[in-house]
């Protein structure tokens, strides 16, 4: 009956919530926290700060907010927080403009909007993003819009903040029908932002544009009362429900805003420029609200191709938001698609997930004129990869090249789908890489807007995706051969650094048992280098810039370990796969393993099910697969 108990604690944290005064008792809590009277935006901002943000050594920022949920969207997430929010919080005028999201389809705009809104559901209930409002007022307006305006200056002198908003009609009648004019009598309450109660957040989903209705956004007449009170001008004759109203001081989602007729966002231009609307017969009405919409690109361009639109064009902030563009991150929005979906329980092999991101990447990437970033290169160096050959690049520049990368490309949605359908097919209980890039394969032909030109840009992809998870199985599998495979490596490179120092110095080395002094050894420094294709006439050079590194490593008080020299480590890798590689080769392939064989077998087998991740079967399977490859 935990649940009984958890239930009644959350009524009573609700109830806590709960405050009830006249405007005097709010002067007192606005003076002793002016932090209420923020501004829609400000809120917003102060919403985000507050979460965290995190910089890295290059100064990228991730605001964990967004972070959380969000993967590899780091840059856009830290333009719209800075450009957009922390400018609108300042009261600079892009708070007046609609923002609008910009990008590719499940690329992560509908997932802003929503961590925005329950963001502030939350924030609403703690100290700092607490507000109050009018008793009864259908847009919760803020309190401090009581006060005429010739007092205004005087209060804000006072207390150091700004009163922009006219009292809206129902409220402004209210004040004088029922309070005589007694603004400090006039109730007011806190408010809990909540998007199923329609308070402070709203939604708005445009219907047929021909009949689309500005009464959804301002609210409408009230022909229940009309006739008691004969009259449109009279607020009590008038329903401010329009999702503008009742998303007052809050946030309202504005889906497909560039499907809707011109005529009716002309509405929205009042809005945007002086901060109030138009409903019905009233005067102006304010609203202080953050209006979030989003489109795609397509959508966008053709939405300013017409020269009709140039007005409202200005009063759109446009952040763009494309896709995700790096592998690892792209792999952490698969799993947590799993993760939610009915997929849950499925056994996915290690590496299928990356293998498909790969693909993913690849598709949404464009060719750099840069010389010799090819790719399958910028693919790794967005990941945080260091590249053979190339050194010193500077991602950003290869960032800014193109300012539409990732406007395109395959969306994680697809990837997903292909996914269920690959396990649908499947009859064991686990899929692997090979089935979901067959799946991947199959899916393009379906794919409703795939050229064929990007379909055969796409098939080599998957090729490209296919060769790289076969280096990764190889390496899997090989690293499952070794008995502790990190012990071996680090055991054969300090046999490998003793011998280098030892020659670099002309001095002899020791033989720990015999004590005997034996000459560095030649053949075996050889065999580690041949790995990389370092030349009898480059050996020295290489070895001397081992030693080097090594005595900066000393001096920094590092230590210098397998991980320290990525070509060394390579070397090692290979070194210790070459040794192995017939007895991976014919152990992965015999039909009829003898006894030794099938011992080794299941020892590998039991590996990579408990180091690796991997279940019996798909342990099997890999085998199989990577006793096929070696036999090419
Ligand atoms: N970068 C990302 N990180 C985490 N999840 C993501 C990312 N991109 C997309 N997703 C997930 O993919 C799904 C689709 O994203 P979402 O609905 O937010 O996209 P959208 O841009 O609104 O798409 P549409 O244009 O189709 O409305 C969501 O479950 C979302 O969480
Ligand atoms: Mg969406």
């Amino acid at each position: 009956m935990d649940i009984l108990k958890r239930i009644a604690e959350y009524r009573d944290r609700e109830k806590k919530l709960v405050w009830e005064g006249t405007f005097a008792d709010y002067l007192d809590i606005v003076k002793e926290n002016p932090q209420v009277v923020q501004t829609a935006h400000s809120r917003v901002y102060n919403m985000i700060a507050k979460a965290g943000v995190e910089t890295d050594s290059q100064g990228n920022k991730k605001y964990l907010f967004f972070s959380r949920e969000l993967f590899g969207l780091d840059r856009s997430i830290e333009r719209l927080v800075e450009e957009y929010f922390h400018s609108a919080a300042r009261r600079l005028d892009v708070r007046k403009r609609v923002l609008l999201l910009m990008g590719p389809v499940s690329g992560g705009k509908s997932t802003i909007v929503a961590l925005l809104k329950k963001g502030l559901e939350h924030y609403t209930r703690t100290d700092e993003g607490a507000l109050y409002a009018i008793k009864g007022c259908p847009m919760q307006e803020e309190p401090l819009n009581l006060i005429p305006r010739e007092l205004r200056p005087e209060l804000e002198r006072e207390f150091g903040l700004r009163i922009e908003g006219n009292l809206c009609p129902s409220c402004r009648f209210q004040l004088k029908e029922e309070y005589n004019g007694r603004i400090e009598d006039v109730p007011v309450v806190r408010v809990l932002f909540s998007e199923d109660d329609r308070v402070g957040i709203g939604t708005f989903s445009p219907s047929d544009p021909k009949s689309q209705d500005i009464a959804d956004l301002t609210g409408s007449i009230d022909f229940s009362t009309i006739t008691e009170y004969g009259s449109e001008s009279d607020p009590r004759a008038y329903r401010f429900d329009g999702e503008l109203n009742k998303a007052n001081r809050g946030l309202m989602e504005f889906q497909e805003m560039l499907k809707c007729d011109e005529k009716f966002l002309w509405n929205l231009l009042s809005l945007t420029q002086e901060g109030n609307f138009k409903a019905g017969r009233f005067a102006l009405i304010s609203a202080d609200e953050l209006i979030v919409a989003h489109t795609n690109e397509a959508e966008y361009k053709s939405f300013i191709a017409n020269k009709k639109n140039e007005a409202l064009q200005s009063r759109i902030i446009v952040m763009p938001i494309p896709y995700n563009l790096k592998v690892s991150e792209e792999e952490r929005i698969y799993r947590k698609l799993i993760h939610q979906s009915d997929l849950a329980d499925v056994h996915i092999a290690p590496h299928s997930l990356r293998a498909a991101a790969i693909f993913t990447i690849l598709t949404r990437l464009k060719e750099s004129k840069k010389q010799g970033v090819d790719l399958l290169k910028k693919m790794r160096l967005y990941d945080g990869e260091s590249v053979e050959g190339i050194k010193d690049i500077d991602i950003q520049e290869l960032q800014n090249e193109f300012l539409d990368e990732g406007m395109s490309g395959i969306d994680p949605r697809y990837v997903i789908n292909r996914i269920s359908s690959a396990l649908i097919r499947t009859d064991a209980n686990f899929i692997n890489a090979l089935d979901i890039l067959r799946s991947l394969k199959d899916g393009l032909d379906q794919h409703p807007s795939i050229t064929p030109e990007q379909r055969e840009k796409y098939l080599h992809f998957i090729s490209v995706a296919r060769k790289e998870y076969d280096e990764l199985a190889k390496k899997e599998v090989q690293k499952a051969f070794v008995y502790s495979y990190e012990e071996s490596a680090k055991t054969l490179m300090d046999n490998y650094l003793d011998n280098v120092e030892a020659y670099c110095n002309w001095q002899k080395i020791r033989d720990p048992i015999t004590g005997e002094e034996l000459e560095p050894d030649e053949k075996l420094m050889r065999s580690i280098e041949e790995q990389i294709g370092i030349s009898e006439n480059a050996k020295k050079a290489f070895r001397e810039e081992i030693l080097i590194r090594i005595s900066a490593y000393a001096r920094k008080g590092k230590r210098f370990d397998y991980n320290s020299h990525e070509r060394l480590r390579e070397a090692i890798q290979k070194k210790l796969f070459a040794d192995l590689k017939d007895v991976v080769k014919i152990t992965t392939s015999t039909k009829t393993p003898d006894e030794n064989q099938l011992k080794k077998i299941n020892e590998v087998i039991a590996r990579l099910v408990e180091d690796y991740g991997y279940t019996p079967a798909s342990a099997n399977e890999l085998l199989r697969y990577v006793g096929s490859l070696l036999n090419r």
